[in-house]
């Protein structure tokens, strides 16, 4: 696995990037709604480490781990795949502690996303193992993000990349996830409002098999692949009543698409404020440039 000493390089480089905005500094390999994916060594990157937002003590990211360790090891119990993952601390100032969880970094002949783009026949044996995952995985209990940028082909096998957020919920439907953690990158007056009212209903979308479904069809639009919206809504037949038609699926990426734009808009405008007015270090790096 990756060298203790590597990412602490990496993490020095991530905060010459934050304290300048260079962000010409790191090597991008991908990025999400939440987090950006950097490439070590970037000149050839063999590792992605998933930067999570700066944890308070050494406990509170403890406490994360082994949230994400519980995870895991559900997945795997469940039958998931899912990349090696390791998770890794460095400190950084005033006790506070950056975790990595790094993966080895796939190709574009493993990532499901430029897999399908480069040769489409290969959507319908993919696409067919993830909505059958998705709906025989998730339940009240645990939740998965079945979006197509999520998954990769390792060794020939359907495999999960996207562990940062581990959802997992507890019988009475709280988060085992302390999401105050993730909303950190949110203004400060939002954070109350988000984590009573917004955030349940988003990760409630991740527990349910037919938005988990509707969720990849969705977003081929995002990824330019809606040419295969048709064979999801086909797939869903034989495990959804009813099954997903293409209206649905078009009408859910509309407000999918506005709700991540509008959270990113308050970052983007926080992280201005926190720079320009209170002269601070802003700590998150924010995925830029998002197309929907
Ligand atoms: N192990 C990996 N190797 C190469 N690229 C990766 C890897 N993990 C993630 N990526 C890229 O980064 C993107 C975002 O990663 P992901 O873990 O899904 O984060 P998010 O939670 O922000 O969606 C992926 O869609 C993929 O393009
Ligand atoms: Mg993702």
């Amino acid at each position: 696995m990756i060298d203790g000493r590597a990412l602490e390089a990496l993490e020095r480089t991530v905060g010459e990037a934050l304290a300048t905005g260079r962000t010409d500094l790191l090597a991008v390999l991908g990025r999400g709604e939440v987090s950006v994916v950097l490439g070590w060594p970037a000149e050839q990157p063999a590792w992605a480490c998933k930067r999570l937002p700066p944890f308070a003590d050494g406990g509170a990211a403890d406490r994360y781990a082994a949230t994400l360790a519980r995870y895991l090891a559900e997945l795997a119990a469940r039958g998931v795949a899912v990349i090696d993952t390791e998770v890794m601390p460095v400190a950084i100032d005033g006790g506070r502690v950056v975790l990595y969880c790094v993966q080895p970094a796939l190709s574009d002949a493993e990532l499901a996303v430029p897999l399908i783009r480069n040769d489409p026949d290969r959507a319908r044996p993919i696409m067919a193992e993830i909505v059958g995952a998705a709906t025989t995985v998730v339940d009240a209990a645990v939740g998965l993000d079945g979006q197509l940028s999520n998954w990769a082909v390792v060794d020939g096998r359907l495999t999960y990349l996207d562990i940062t957020t581990p959802m997992l919920r507890r019988p009475d439907g709280t988060s085992e996830l302390d999401t105050k953690v993730f909303l950190a990158s949110l203004p400060w007056a939002l954070r109350a409002v988000a984590h009573r009212l917004v955030i349940p209903g988003i990760l409630d979308r991740y527990h349910k098999p037919r938005t988990v479904v509707l969720d990849l069809a969705a977003n081929l639009l995002k990824e330019r692949l809606d040419q295969h919206i048709p064979l999801v809504v086909e797939l869903s037949a034989d495990h959804l009543t009813p099954p997903l038609t293409e209206v649905e699926v078009r009408r859910d990426y509309r407000s999918d698409a506005r709700m991540w734009s509008l959270m990113q808009s308050v970052r983007h405008a926080d992280r201005w404020w926190q720079r320009r007015v209170r002269r601070r270090q802003y700590d998150f790096l924010l995925p830029e440039g998002i197309e929907r």
